[in-house]
């Protein structure tokens, strides 16, 4: 194809470039100025490839044609291209060694060809630079194993939107893959050896699939792994060791599962995790201890799932959460949740948290609902005669004296946080007992509630002085 014009590609490639591309611009198709030109040839209605193309071509746009079958070095010899796009064809069949002759391609975009169901082991031949290849939206049922032998140097594979049964063993020890896109696909399975060996991937997507079942150490091999994407599958459980060696995760999305117990082994390992999605599942359960080593976590979505008490052992000890949604459960409002009603009045980091029940507080949010205390403790709205709550629900000093107590530390606290100091640990106090509200902001404001205490006491104690003597 590129016979014509290789003599010229011989010669002294500044003097001549411009005037090969012009020379050798396929007719219905354009090509641009510059040195390394571009040749664009989509939507030009092609049934058949153009008999040739300029061989100074970086890159060839063939999308959206008609394009329905690649032969033997369809492309010719194309030193110089990097990019090549079949993007939008109906290409049913690539006869193997296709795409011999491009030895510099970085690029390869073969997307939305819904009759391409079925690729050779040596579809690939000879394009050993390959870095990027996209083959989603195809139909592809498998790929064979030994597809990518020559493409070591890969580092984005799109496959999403095909017919994958399972992981493609094709991937397995790419060690110079960061990207695998595999979401909407029918996988069904994630074995302990489907990833083995990709110790650069950062980014791994398997969303909407039909994943039940994941293997102990799946993951391990996942050293560098940031952003994975589990969400919308079929897993009701996994075993306790399904993330192991999982360290540099940053956001993990379990969202739209079955899962209905929340492991405490887990997230061990993830102390660089700042986003986990646990969202629409049917969590009945979080055991103790299950967020504890996620000293980074900024989010954390729990909404919609069947849960109806949160511990405060679950979240302990809790570190700098910003934001946490447990809206859409059926939240049974009684004193087990009394501190997060605290919490989410102090730090306004949590809201609209709909109670199920008790049967009293049943439509009111959270943050409605008041706990009354009866000789120091909490009582369950359930438990009180409702006719006569309101007349036993008056405000007591201890109950302003401790929301002062709140808004003071929440004062406090957005100094601490927005100038990143730690201003208040020099304090001579003692070391503070572990309470209530201090665990609820991870220990560091700890002192700062002690000293707050002590000011507050004084200031309350001056107050009454001062009225005693008004009247
Ligand atoms: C695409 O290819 C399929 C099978 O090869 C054929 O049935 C179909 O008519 C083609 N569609 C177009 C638009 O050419
Ligand atoms: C990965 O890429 C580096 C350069 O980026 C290269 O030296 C190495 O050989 C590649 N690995 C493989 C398996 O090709
Ligand atoms: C979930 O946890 C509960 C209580 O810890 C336990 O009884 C149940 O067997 C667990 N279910 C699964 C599927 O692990
Ligand atoms: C948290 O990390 C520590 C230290 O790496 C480890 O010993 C512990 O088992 C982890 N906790 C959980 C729940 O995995
Ligand atoms: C969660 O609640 C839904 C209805 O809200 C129910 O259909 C489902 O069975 C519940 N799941 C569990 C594990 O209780
Ligand atoms: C409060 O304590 C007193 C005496 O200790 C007791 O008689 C009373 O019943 C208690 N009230 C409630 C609501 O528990
Ligand atoms: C609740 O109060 C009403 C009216 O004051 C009274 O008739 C009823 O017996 C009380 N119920 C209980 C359980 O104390
Ligand atoms: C903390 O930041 C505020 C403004 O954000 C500033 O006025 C104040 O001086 C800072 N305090 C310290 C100790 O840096
Ligand atoms: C706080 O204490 C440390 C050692 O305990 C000391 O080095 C530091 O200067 C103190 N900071 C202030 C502000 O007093």
């Amino acid at each position: 194809r590129c016979l014509s014009v290789s003599v010229l590609c011989l010669l002294p490639q500044s003097a001549l470039a411009r005037w090969a591309c012009v020379r050798a611009c396929p007719p219905s198709c354009s090509c641009t100025q510059e040195k390394s030109c571009s040749v664009l040839c989509d939507r030009a209605g092609l049934a058949e490839l153009p008999r040739e193309f300029p061989c100074e071509a970086s890159a060839i746009n063939l999308e959206k044609n008609r394009l329905k079958f690649l032969s033997e070095r369809a492309f010719g010899t194309l030193p110089s291209l990097k990019s090549l796009s079949l993007d939008h064809n109906n290409i049913s069949f690539i006869t193997p060694g296709a795409f011999k002759g491009l030895s510099n391609l970085l690029e390869l975009k073969m997307a939305h060809n819904e009759y391409i169901s079925y690729l050779h082991t040596r579809t690939f031949t000879g394009l050993k630079k390959l870095l990027r290849l996209d083959l989603s939206d195809c139909n592809l049922f498998s790929i064979p194993d030994r597809i990518f032998i020559e493409q070591t140097a890969m580092t984005e594979l799109l496959c999403f939107q095909n017919n994958f049964r399972r992981i493609p063993g094709a991937i397995r020890g790419m060690e110079n893959l960061t990207h695998i896109y595999l979401e909407r696909n029918k996988i069904e399975a994630v074995a302990y050896n489907s990833l083995q060996g990709l110790g650069s991937l950062r980014y791994l997507n398997l969303q909407e699939n039909r994943i039940n079942v994941i293997h102990d150490n799946a993951f391990q091999d996942l050293v560098r792994l940031e952003n994975f994407y589990l969400n919308d599958n079929l897993l009701s459980n996994m075993p306790r060791l399904a993330f192991r060696g999982l360290s540099r995760l940053k956001m993990l999305n379990l969202g739209g599962n079955q899962l209905i117990n929340v492991s405490k082994t887990w997230f061990g390992d993830m102390a660089e995790l700042e986003v986990l999605y646990l969202d629409r599942n049917q969590l009945l359960n979080i055991e103790e201890g299950a967020f504890e080593n996620l000293t980074s976590l900024i989010t954390l979505h729990l909404n919609s799932n069947n849960l109806t008490t949160l511990p405060l052992s679950v979240f302990q000890p809790i570190y700098f959460l910003g934001h946490l949604y447990l809206f859409k459960n059926p939240w049974e409002c009684d004193c087990g949740l009394d501190w997060l009603k605290q919490w989410m009045e102090s730090y306004k980091l949590v809201r609209d948290i709909p109670c199920a029940s008790p049967s009293s507080v049943a439509g009111l949010d959270l943050s409605q609902v008041v706990f009354p205390t009866a000789n120091g403790t909490c009582v369950d709205p359930a438990e009180l005669n409702l006719t006569t709550a309101s007349s036993e629900v008056q405000p007591t000093t201890e109950n302003r004296f401790n929301s002062l107590i709140s808004k003071l530390l929440q004062q406090e606290l957005r100094e601490e946080m927005g100038n990143g100091t730690e201003s208040a640990r020099n304090a001579t106090l003692p070391e503070p007992e572990e309470g209530q509200l201090s665990a609820g902001v991870g220990g560091r404001g700890t002192q700062a509630v002690q000293s707050l205490l002590c000011f507050t006491v004084t200031w309350l104690f001056c107050g009454l002085f001062h009225l005693s003597h008004a009247s």
